[in-house]
């Protein structure tokens, strides 16, 4: 039996402590000690709320509001001392601030219930999360830019099945990053939008007696109005789910990313050199420069969705409204925000710090017969042949190239007037990865003047 006194804050109905065992389980201040900025803004911003619509008086407020002044510096000062006892942040901070103003801290939680409070304080934190997310996201478009910039004409493979199918361009292949990243922040921007309704004044679960004023609170605190409905509000966690949402497809598109590098900065590809900041050494084996930094990015996406499944099973099926199943809603969340963050800026560093091999691609951009299509879409153009029966032409124009082991442009036209007599000596000019490029004008396709039209357009809109 557990002989400590009951809780201060709802003693009034128990006469002993919690086991130990229970405030091990129950208690949040360990993690949710992170909302404490929010929580305090909040408080402040109910406050005077409170004071301004003659709920409190003034004195009171201001009492209030240097006291929770006072607590954040301490907070922010490390000389704050957490309780698991107060079991989250809500009650710890509102505890402190009774010790050091005294009963003015009672009326604080007028007409508020750490429901509308839990679900205030998360949502202004992943607000800020939507924000460093697009800030660092913009960072990274413009690294990929600056690329895309700097070798818009440069030939490379392009694939698919991670087979060689037709040459692209550098530029084009760094723009198609720009647009996947430019998605993703259009995700966190819109999620943002949606989730900056203020939930604060819906109290426990059905709103309150009190003429509280919920639109000063909610412009105080930088949202564009406050939630509709107050059973809504509190069990809602659709903007955290959505926070992760964007992040797991941004960090889907992160570890696509990051195996590129990783492939194209291996001995066999030689296609970038990723700079020493963002390589590591092995112990051993001293030519090593592994692609650590990249490799960390790919796995990140584990744990970012891992957090996503794991709100969506919390949440599944849980009745309205508040349960306490939600209080498991933040640390998934923290950590997943977390590594998206320094995911962005370390992908950041690692596309600005990227150096292209132009030579290596240009040599791998002519490998495999990638310019097969080149040579049917000739076939079609300047014989008038039937597409399927260019295709076949072409074919067998690789397969011989294959059996003499060179590439198309090294067969005579000889060699090519066995397989179709009326070949001509003009196909040499579609056979060139350069021509190739050069040749795909229409709108999306990888012609470094499409390339320059794209960055010049994406450099107007950011
Ligand atoms: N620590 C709780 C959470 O994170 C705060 C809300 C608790 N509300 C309650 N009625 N027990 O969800």
């Amino acid at each position: 039996m557990n002989t400590k006194s009951a809780n201060t804050m709802w003693g009034g109905r128990f006469s002993a402590g919690p086991d130990a065992i229970m405030e091990a389980i129950n208690a949040s201040i360990g993690f949710d000690k992170r909302l404490a900025p929010q929580d305090i803004e909040g408080s402040r911003a109910h406050a005077a709320m409170l004071a301004a619509t003659g709920i409190i008086r003034s004195e009171d407020a201001v009492a209030i509001d240097a006291g929770l002044a006072q607590v954040l510096q301490e907070i922010e000062a490390g000389a704050f001392t957490f309780s698991t006892a107060l079991e989250d942040i809500h009650m710890n901070v509102e505890a402190r601030l009774s010790e050091i103003i005294g009963a003015p801290a009672g009326r604080l939680h007028t007409a508020r219930s750490r429901n509308d409070q839990v679900a205030l304080d998360f949502r202004m934190w992943v607000r800020a999360q939507c924000d460093a997310a697009i800030s660092g996201l913009d960072a990274l478009i413009r690294a990929f830019l600056a690329q895309a910039e700097a070798g818009a004409d440069w030939v490379m493979p392009g694939f698919t099945h991670l087979q060689t199918a037709q040459p692209v361009t550098w530029g084009h292949h760094m723009l198609a990053y720009v647009e996947m990243f430019a998605r993703d922040k259009s995700r966190f921007e819109d999620a943002r939008k949606r989730m900056n309704e203020c939930p604060l004044g819906a109290a426990a679960l059905a709103g309150t007696s009190f003429p509280i004023d919920r639109h000063i609170t909610a412009q105080a605190l930088g949202f564009d109005r406050p939630t509709a409905n107050s059973l809504d509000t509190v069990s809602d966690r659709d903007f955290a789910l959505e926070f992760l949402g964007a992040a797991s497809i941004c960090a889907m598109h992160l570890s696509r990313f990051a195996e590129e590098l990783v492939i194209w900065s291996s001995a066999q590809f030689r296609f970038v050199r990723m700079s020493d900041r963002f390589s590591t050494g092995s112990s051993i084996m001293p030519q090593k420069r592994n692609p650590d930094a990249a490799e960390l990015l790919r796995a990140k996406l584990g744990r970012i969705l891992g957090a996503t499944v794991a709100l969506f099973t919390v949440m599944k099926g849980l009745p309205l409204t508040y349960s306490k199943d939600m209080q498991e809603d933040k640390e998934q969340v923290f950590d997943a925000a977390d590594n998206l963050i320094l995911g962005l800026a370390a992908m950041e560093g690692m596309v600005r710090d990227l150096t292209a091999n132009r030579a290596a691609l240009e040599q791998a951009a002519s490998a495999g017969f990638s310019t097969a299509t080149d040579l049917a879409d000739w076939l079609v153009r300047a014989l008038n042949l039937p597409f399927r029966e260019a295709h076949h032409v072409t074919g067998a124009l690789v397969k011989l190239a294959e059996d003499k082991g060179c590439d198309l442009p090294d067969l005579t036209l000889q060699d090519m007037q066995k397989i179709h007599g009326e070949i001509t000596q003009e196909v040499y000019s579609v056979l060139g990865v350069q021509n190739s490029v050069a040749s795909r004008t229409s709108y999306g396709g990888t012609a470094p003047d499409n390339v320059r039209a794209q960055i010049a357009r994406w450099k107007e809109g950011l």
